[in-house]
């Protein structure tokens, strides 16, 4: 067994594979090392089996970064039109959901096995499931202790994620190996998260668990506000689905995030009307918009009797209760955290990484991709877009 390489990859999963298929294939001598026993998890569970594995309208603006100029030049070198060229001389068949967002019809396994593939054809050597326990650089290289002893690269690219999940293998490595070598970090914080709430001002709504609809959500203020229309999940804990999971990296703790359950309705100006034209009590007129389980919590919190009929609600009251439905405020106290997020945002400081290349501009040859990079994405198959460009960008450069 070889234990001297152009290229070692530590990390195999999406940038990682990505990274050492490309370096192989342009003929240079590539290990790719992991210390999970199975084949990346996260791909696997990603997207609810079926991997949303790009999106159609990827572009910078939909990652958030200390710097967010960063991302384009791997963005524009590697989209997802190129990563969907590869989907299709793997004859994987897709689909788009919404938004943009392609899934695989079958399974994300598809999606293990063309990386795997495209591993191969670059004569990739494994060493899997293998530990790391440390990097040391000289002036012939890198060498890298392993549980299956030394080896020795020219260059050594770090893929080994983010911090969550952490019982599927995510580890903090590339945060240690960027310490150890004097690289700044972004300071890492869960993000594509659930959000939760002081259990005793979320007892009001535990009943509600298992509701879902679309809703506009925002948080922030002026320049700094970001607003989305997806869906909203009532949990036991707190609230969740893509909306909440798309606000929590903007979400800054000790603010409030804003909630329009009815987004297509302005229910004040509705209700102030519905009191000469209908005969309806208030629960029956929210019901032909809201799940019924949803009114009947939200009248239960705002101590209105469900029969009361609108003509006899006072305009102030009914006013009140719109503000609430169209407008309302909470503030989370955190989120699930690590054991939920499917992202960590923040890692590696860019302003450490050549945008070109994604190698450390202190360290020659150490390099950074996907998710350890202070570079995350929005829900909706941008993050492995991001996997993809900057672990191709690292592969073309080395
Ligand atoms: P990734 O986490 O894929 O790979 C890191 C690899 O490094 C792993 O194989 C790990 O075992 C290995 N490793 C870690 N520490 C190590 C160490 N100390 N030594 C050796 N090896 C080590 N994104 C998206 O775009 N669309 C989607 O549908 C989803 N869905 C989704 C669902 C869930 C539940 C989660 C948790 C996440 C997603 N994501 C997603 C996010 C996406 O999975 C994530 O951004 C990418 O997998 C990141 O790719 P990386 O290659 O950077 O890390």
């Amino acid at each position: 067994m070889s234990k001297q390489f152009d290229v070692a990859v530590i990390g195999a999963g999406a940038a990682g594979m990505m990274c050492a298929a490309v370096a192989g294939q342009r003929g240079k001598r590539v290990v790719l090392i992991d210390h999970a026993s199975r084949l990346a998890e996260k791909i696997r569970i990603s997207g609810g089996g079926r991997c949303n594995f790009t999106n159609l309208h990827a572009g910078p603006a939909n990652f958030l970064s200390d710097n967010p100029h960063f991302c384009k030049s791997a963005l524009s070198r590697y989209t997802s039109q190129d990563f969907l060229a590869l989907i299709k001389r793997h004859q994987i068949s897709w689909h788009e959901k919404h938004k943009g967002q392609l899934f695989c019809d079958d399974s994300a396994e598809d999606i293990i096995r063309m990386l795997k593939a495209e591993c191969d054809s670059g004569k990739v050597q494994w060493r899997m499931p293998c530990a790391v326990s440390g990097i040391q650089k000289d002036a012939s290289g890198f060498t890298i202790a392993t549980a299956q002893g030394d080896i020795t690269a020219l260059n050594v690219v770090i893929a080994t994620g983010g911090l969550s999940i952490p019982k599927i293998g995510a580890t903090d490595f590339a945060h240690q190996i960027a310490r150890q070598f004097g690289l700044k970090l972004v300071d890492p914080r869960p993000a594509l998260v659930p959000l939760t709430f002081d259990a005793a001002a979320w007892q009001p709504f535990v009943a509600l668990a298992g509701i879902s609809l679309e809703v506009d959500i925002e948080t922030g203020q002026k320049k700094q506000k970001m607003v989305f229309r997806e869906d909203l999940l009532f949990t036991h804990r707190g609230l969740s689905g893509p909306a909440v999971l798309q606000i929590s990296s903007f979400w800054q703790p000790g603010t409030s995030i804003r909630i329009n359950l009815l987004p297509e309705n302005d229910l004040a100006q509705e209700l102030i009307e519905a009191k000469t034209t209908s005969k309806k009590n208030i629960s029956n007129y929210l019901s032909q918009y809201l799940p019924a389980r949803l009114v009947d919590g939200l009248l239960a919190a705002h101590q209105i009797q469900g029969d009361s009929r609108i003509a006899d609600m006072p305009d102030k009251r009914l006013r009140d209760l719109a503000d609430k439905i169209n407008r309302w405020e909470l503030q989370p106290n955190g989120s699930e955290g690590y054991r939920k997020a499917e992202v960590t945002r923040g890692g590696v400081d860019t302003k450490e990484l050549s945008q070109q290349s994604m190698m450390s501009n202190k360290v020659p040859g150490l390099y950074f991709v996907g998710e350890a990079v202070d570079v995350t994405g929005w829900l909706g198959g941008y993050n492995f877009q991001w996997a993809w460009a900057s672990g191709s960008a690292a592969g073309n450069a080395i």
